[in-house]
């Protein structure tokens, strides 16, 4: 959709866009043209009017009336085509940018992710996309106030080649008050849009955060920043009031000062002869036709920068490359028997320090295998390198022997579920939650597969069962029940390797074991992997390895461990310290 090529200009390079509806925008633009050069003529006919069928009497009124009248409606009509039509691809072209954007950061890599603000992300779908189909519309719409100031000074030229020097003066006048409207005002609606940006983030946070706030007995406090960066923004808008009280009224003031001019000088030629009184009429018309794309022109420098900085953060974004992708001749893992290997692992998140070195792990097909470390030691990432988040930096990771690179992305996700440690709802029914991997799966194996996940029992306690919508964020479930419907979605998806990241961390223990009994029933042959932060869920693993330092320290069952391994006695100990560590943070974080 946007032309690749980053050392192009940036209109250039949206070209692309713009040619898809080309058809109905040289349409528009014909449009406009023609009812431009309908309004230039009025004058002109005026003119004529005045000069021979009310001065000189030598023709009728009524042809004049008539082709006025004409006139006026071919303007209306056309005016209606251009700006119904220039609309139309405006919002036609804003709706591709969204789109493009949107596919574009779907198949954009985690790593992208870590790097970006979702905020910022919104705003550049929302309004940088806008601002520049704004530029889009009102740029060739410029262009065309462009041609009819030629149009006009043509034929005023034709008549009177002295009063058109008259009526030319005030225009530079025009230009440099317009321009500098422009520079003033292009800073400050800059900073305009920041501090709504602000505003804007200071509500949804406190919206999402509502629970915090209010624990937190920070009403007071958050009202107070709010008020204050409202203030902030009214201070800024005042300013650009102020600047615009400042020069509007010298800029419209400007064609009257010209119709003054007109009439003097004019005046002076009829009396003396060499001017009729239809010219003076006519021109006094032309004065304010010539100023109009003067006193526009500061507000188009505007939007041109607007829109180009605006495009350069989208292209930003379109420009950035998915780093994980199928190799071109990447296989498709098909019905694979499931075993998981990491060989010599290396891995840090970008530029920061390496979270894996020397990482080794064989699973067999079929085991279940707990990972038990302290918290921050890279047990996650084990599991996101599995399902190919993210490349490993060094070493490999390898599925039933093959390399997860040289695999297809969309086969290796598809038989490799991770029940992340924090479940995302969405806002929609339980069913169709359940059933997001696989929408078209009956109610029989939705209702099955949350029955596994011990999820079935308090969804048909509920008044609408499975047909429950949840709130925003599933806020209307328990963590433990959010977790349940987590791990139900990815029963249903059926993976042959299941990566349970502390998925149960908030679930019952007697629920826990029910869950884990269930799954060994049900899916016998299944290679599990579940990261544990309690004793009762380590017990449920075949084997259990400690992840110490980016490594496996030791691997054993949970019996032998805690005999030989003073280490994982340290850890087991100090579980409960480091999960009450893993909670204060993210609760610091968003107090104020
Ligand atoms: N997206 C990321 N970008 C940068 N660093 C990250 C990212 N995710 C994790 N890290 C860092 O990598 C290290 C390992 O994180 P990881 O989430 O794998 O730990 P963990 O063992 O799962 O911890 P926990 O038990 O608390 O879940 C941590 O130091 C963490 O700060
Ligand atoms: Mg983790």
């Amino acid at each position: 959709m946007i032309d690749p090529d980053r050392t192009r200009g940036w209109l250039r390079r949206l070209w692309p866009v713009v040619a898809g509806h080309r058809g109905i925008f040289a349409g528009a633009l014909l449009a406009s043209l023609f009812s431009l050069m309908c309004g230039v003529a009025v004058p002109r006919v005026m003119m004529a009017a005045i000069d021979s069928a009310l001065t000189t009497r030598v023709a009728s009124l009524e042809t004049f009336v008539i082709v006025i009248a004409l006139l006026g409606v071919a303007r209306g009509g056309a005016g209606f085509v251009s700006r119904f039509w220039i609309f139309r691809v405006a919002y036609a072209i804003e709706n591709d940018l969204r789109v493009t954007l949107y596919e574009h950061l779907s198949r954009l890599s985690f790593s992208f992710y870590d790097r970006v603000q979702s905020g910022q992300l919104i705003s550049r779908a929302n309004s940088d996309i806008r601002t520049v189909q704004m530029f889009l519309t009102f740029g060739p719409l410029m262009s065309l106030t462009l041609l009819s100031f030629v149009a006009a000074l043509g034929l005023m030229l034709s008549i009177s080649v002295p009063l058109t020097i008259v009526a030319v003066l005030p225009l530079p006048f025009v230009g440099v008050l317009g321009a500098r409207l422009g520079r003033l005002t292009f800073p400050i609606s800059w900073i305009v849009q920041a501090r709504m940006a602000d505003i804007a983030t200071a509500v949804e946070e406190n919206l999402s955060g509502v629970r915090v706030v209010r624990a937190f007995s920070a009403e007071r406090d958050q009202i107070g920043a709010f008020s204050r960066a409202a203030r902030r923004l009214q201070w800024i808008n005042v300013r650009q009031a102020e600047v615009q009280a400042a020069h509007a009224p010298v800029i419209e003031a400007m064609p009257r000062v010209g119709m003054a001019l007109v009439l003097l000088v004019g005046g002076w030629l009829a009396i003396e002869g060499s001017l009729t009184v239809g010219a003076i009429v006519a021109f006094t018309t032309y004065v304010v036709l010539l100023q109009a794309p003067f006193r526009m022109f500061g507000f188009f420098l505007m939007m041109l920068q607007r829109a180009a900085a605006s495009a350069m953060r989208i292209y930003e974004v379109l420009d950035e490359r998915p780093e994980i992708v199928d190799r071109p001749d990447a296989l498709d893992l098909e019905d694979p028997q499931g075993r998981v290997q990491f060989q010599n692992v290396t891995f840090g998140y970008g530029e920061g320090p390496s979270v894996l070195a020397g990482f080794d792990l064989d699973v067999p097909a079929g085991q279940t295998v707990a990972l038990v470390g302290r918290t921050g030691c890279g047990k996650s990432t084990v599991a996101r390198l599995l399902a190919r988040f993210y490349d490993v930096d060094g070493g490999a990771v390898r599925i039933d022997g093959v390399d997860v690179r040289d695999l297809t992305l969309a086969s290796v996700r598809a038989h490799v579920g991770l029940v992340p440690d924090e479940p995302f709802l969405f806002t929609t029914s339980l069913r169709d939650n359940i059933a997001y991997a696989r929408p078209d799966a009956s109610h029989d194996e939705v209702v099955a597969a949350a029955r596994v996940a011990g999820a079935s029992e308090f969804i048909e306690k509920l008044p609408e069962g499975y047909d429950t919508v949840v709130g925003e964020r599933g806020y209307d479930l328990s963590g433990g029940q959010r977790q349940r419907i987590s791990i139900a979605r990815s029963i249903l998806a059926n993976p042959r390797i299941l990566i349970l990241d502390d998925a149960t961390s908030a679930i019952d223990v007697h629920v826990e074991e029910a869950i884990h009994r269930e799954l060994e029933r049900l899916l016998a042959g299944r290679t599990t992997i579940v990261i544990a932060h309690r004793l009762s869920t380590i017990a449920l693993a075949d084997r259990v390895v400690l992840l110490e330092g980016g490594r496996v320290v030791a691997d054993g069952t949970h019996e032998e461990l805690l005999r030989d391994e003073p280490r994982y006695a340290d850890v087991l100990a100090h579980l409960d310290d480091d999960r009450a560590a893993r909670v204060e943070p993210s609760a610091e974080a968003v107090t104020p």
